[in-house]
């Protein structure tokens, strides 16, 4: 197949950052996604529904003339989130899901939650107003090996949260490993998950052999092959429960190239073209519309999006670069090489 059309696509997890990023970040993603889930760790993160809205605004200020994008805004869980604010979930038009980071886990988690008990009041509500609740699912121990982190959190928190809220809605965020795609697999349709176009299309070894790829860095840390396969055959399965989410999060070249740096990959730009490479790669790009563009938002409640976008077999060459805000530059995933197919 050469050129496939599907409906518009949604990304269900994107980092948009605020102020001058959004000149960057906006334009990029409604080039791409009709919807978006804004991720809220920003500095201060994004804790009530009012800072939900107003931040939306400050998004849609920067969406170009002529498309139409709407993005669907989260909270930021922390250990004094109010009962209150998922009534006033409810009753929002924009505000979807509360995002839980585990204090330390990533960028701007520092005001994440300590212990996933001392929230079990607020989950409680959600769970009866059937509120989403996304996860990074680490735990952050130190004695904890970084490439683990994922499976520790499916035994020690998740199983133990869902026996506790069987029917919560819930979406275990950029998964990694082959035990968390079984572990979704395994429980109701209440429970799903998002996978990035970069554990799809890499592994640990792209990241660090021959020298280190820091533009490959991101949390949850690249796994190795056995998983990218696993994660392929879920993603690919046409099984509902897994859907588009890119955690596209741009960090300036300076942040990435550092001795101590940042995590994230910058994918937004590309991403749906990504997202077809790695299908194709499996023989299964006519998998890529239901991942893409039906099973999120049928999870979240939502229409499906009417219009479609068309992408043809074409190489093209992902830039080396693109300007980000200050004057600094952000180098995408895939720069500089070139990638089978294209939007159009
Ligand atoms: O790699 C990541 N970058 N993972 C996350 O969980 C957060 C994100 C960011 O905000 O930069
Ligand atoms: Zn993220």
């Amino acid at each position: 197949m050469d050129k496939i059309t599907l409906l518009q696509p949604d990304d269900w997890h994107v980092h948009l950052r605020d102020g001058a990023a959004l000149q960057r970040t906006v334009p990029d993603m409604a080039k791409q996604f009709s919807r978006a889930i804004c991720m809220p760790n920003l500095v201060p993160p994004i804790k009530t529904v009012e800072e939900a809205h107003a931040y939306r605004e400050r998004i849609m200020a920067h969406v170009p003339a002529g498309l139409s994008f709407d993005p669907r805004m989260v909270l930021y869980f922390t250990d004094h989130t109010s009962p209150e604010e998922v009534k006033k979930i409810k009753k929002s038009d924009y505000v979807n899901a509360i995002k839980m980071y585990p204090a330390g886990a990533t960028t701007n988690s520092e005001h994440g939650v300590t212990d996933i008990s001392n929230i079990y009041g607020v989950i409680e509500q959600m769970e009866e107003h059937q509120v989403p609740l996304l996860l990074h699912g680490e735990v952050t121990h130190h004695h904890v090996d970084i490439f683990d982190r994922e499976k520790r959190f499916l035994d020690e928190v998740l199983s133990p949260l869902l026996q506790q809220f069987p029917k919560l809605k819930l979406v275990l965020e950029h998964i990694t490993t082959s035990e968390a795609a079984h572990f979704i697999l395994e429980q109701d349709r209440n429970v799903a998950a998002t996978i990035t176009p970069q554990h799809l299309l890499f592994n640990r070894n792209d990241m660090l052999v021959g020298g280190i790829k820091p533009h490959f860095y991101c949390l949850p840390v690249l796994k190795r092959q056995t998983h990218q396969q696993t994660l392929l055959e879920v993603a690919t399965s046409g099984n509902p429960k897994f859907f588009l989410g890119t955690d596209s999060a741009p960090h300036s070249k300076n942040a990435k190239e550092n001795a101590c740096g940042c995590a994230g990959c910058y994918s937004a730009p590309i991403a749906i073209e990504l997202y077809a490479q790695a299908f194709d790669q499996v023989g299964k790009i006519e998998r890529l519309e239901g991942f893409a563009s039906h099973f999120g938002a049928d999870f979240y409640g939502l229409p499906r999006n009417s219009t479609t976008i068309s992408l043809v077999r074409e190489e093209q060459v992902v830039p080396e670069q693109l300007d980000y805000m200050d004057g600094e530059k952000i180098i995408p995933l895939y720069a500089g090489k070139t990638i089978q197919w294209r939007k159009v």
